[in-house]
């Protein structure tokens, strides 16, 4: 049986996956560890679940030598040292796609707030004034919304738009297929031109930065409203400030930044503080209570998928080997160096030891090879040790059939 261990307080909804998929030997840490602590709550686990804050390097993988599967119950993986676990042969999986309507919902409700100047006149209210106008307030019906990236989140924003009465564009170095009536624009100056409200959903990187820029700001239609909430590197956040104090944006939100605070105590330091037509929000697009019980399921049934099966679908730092029921007995699961005869080598030793093979896939990824091997009986220690001590081998685990 299999020995789970969480922390920082991973949603109860992964424990109810464990639980039902018959993994009852959990343990969970209500906060973050480090140093010794860290060290000690790993030892001896095959399965653990952190989030952002638990630091999983070389050294915590190394104590961790019954490690078989790492599960981050959030989006970002760097908290982890990816590259150690390949070696290790320990898949790590993370929750991409969970957090998808909370970000959708918030582009939208900013962009009603700022089509209506609510933080403004929010503020006033506050400050002693009953500014009554209509004067800069619109509808969000008929608008267009222009999408920047339609992949899971634009196209989700672009869907729900359509909803409210939007008319939705969107531009993408993909060839994406439109939902409902959304329009492809290729040409991205274009898009802006026609666009009241537009809204980033790129990743982040080199290719992608500083996409808002001067001359793209100037393209926007005069009046129109932008929205980040995907990566801050994104826009340049001067040539924004630029555009708004000069009155040709009406507003903006901005959930991500170029430089975002380590800790709660820490200032944002941006020129956009104090501009009463920005809404500023502290990377909070995807952290909702229904993202946070999505993430908990999804991370918890990839890694029972693999627990079952070896299943890797999904593995941000290992080649993708999709669910199959087993065929035979057991499957036999290896990973190996990606180099001539590793195959060669594993089948050579199940024939010495007269095991026949029922079903056999391989994935290779770079350095990392992954085969998973059905076997028509369960083979005895001897024949582990012998594949373990193959010079290709990195780890070799053996499922039963239930
Ligand atoms: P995704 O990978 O599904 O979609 C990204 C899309 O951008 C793809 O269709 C891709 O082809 C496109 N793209 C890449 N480079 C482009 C370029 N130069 N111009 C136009 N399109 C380009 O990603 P997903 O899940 O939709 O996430 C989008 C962004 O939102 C990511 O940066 C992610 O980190 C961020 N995010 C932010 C959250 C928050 O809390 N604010 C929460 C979740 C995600």
């Amino acid at each position: 049986m299999s020995r789970i261990v969480l922390f920082e307080n991973i949603h109860p909804s992964a424990r109810e996956v464990f639980e039902a998929a018959g993994f009852t030997d959990i343990q969970t840490h209500k906060g973050a560890l480090s140093g010794q602590e860290l060290l000690d709550a790993v030892k001896g686990a095959q399965v653990v679940g952190i989030r952002s804050r638990t630091q999983f390097d070389s050294s915590v993988l190394e104590q961790a030598d019954q490690l078989k599967v790492l599960g981050c119950f959030c989006i970002g993986t760097n908290q982890v040292d990816l590259g150690e676990a390949e070696r290790r042969g320990v898949p790590v999986f993370n929750a991409p796609f969970s957090n998808t309507r909370s970000v959708a919902e918030l582009v939208l409700g900013e962009a009603i707030l700022l089509l209506r100047r609510i933080p403004e006149k929010n503020l006033r209210v506050h400050q002693g004034f009953w500014d009554k106008s209509a004067e800069g307030a619109y509808e969000i019906r008929g608008k267009t919304l222009g999408v920047i990236g339609y992949g899971n989140i634009g196209s989700q924003v672009g869907t729900l738009a359509e909803a409210l009465g939007m008319r939705v564009l969107y531009h993408d170095v993909e060839s994406k297929l439109p939902l409902s009536n959304a329009r492809v624009y290729g040409n991205l100056k274009q898009m802006l031109a026609e666009s009241d409200v537009v809204t980033l959903h790129v990743p982040g990187g080199q290719s992608t930065q500083n996409i808002i820029n001067a001359d793209t700001l100037a393209a926007m239609k005069p009046g129109a409203i932008l929205i980040n909430a995907s990566r801050g590197t994104v826009v340049d956040i001067a040539a924004l400030h630029q555009a708004l104090v000069s009155g040709h944006l009406a507003g903006a939100a901005l959930d991500v930044f170029p430089v975002e605070p380590k800790s709660v105590d820490e200032p944002l330091k941006s020129p956009l503080i104090g501009m009463p037509n920005v809404i500023l929000t502290p990377h909070i697009g995807g952290s909702t209570q229904e993202s946070q019980e999505n993430i908990g399921r999804e991370v918890a049934e990839k890694l029972v998928s693999f627990l079952r099966s070896g299943a890797t679908k999904g593995a941000v730092n290992f080649p993708e080997v999709s669910y199959h029921d087993i065929h035979g007995a057991c499957r036999l699961l290896h990973v190996h160096r990606n180099i001539p005869g590793a195959m060669g080598g594993l089948n050579n030793i199940l024939a010495e030891h007269g095991l026949n093979i029922s079903r056999q896939q391989l994935q290779t990824q770079g350095e990392l090879g992954y085969a998973l091997t059905d076997l028509d009986r369960v083979p005895d220690e001897e024949v582990l040790e012998a594949v373990r001590a193959h010079t290709a081998t990195l780890r070799c685990e053996l499922i039963v059939a239930q």
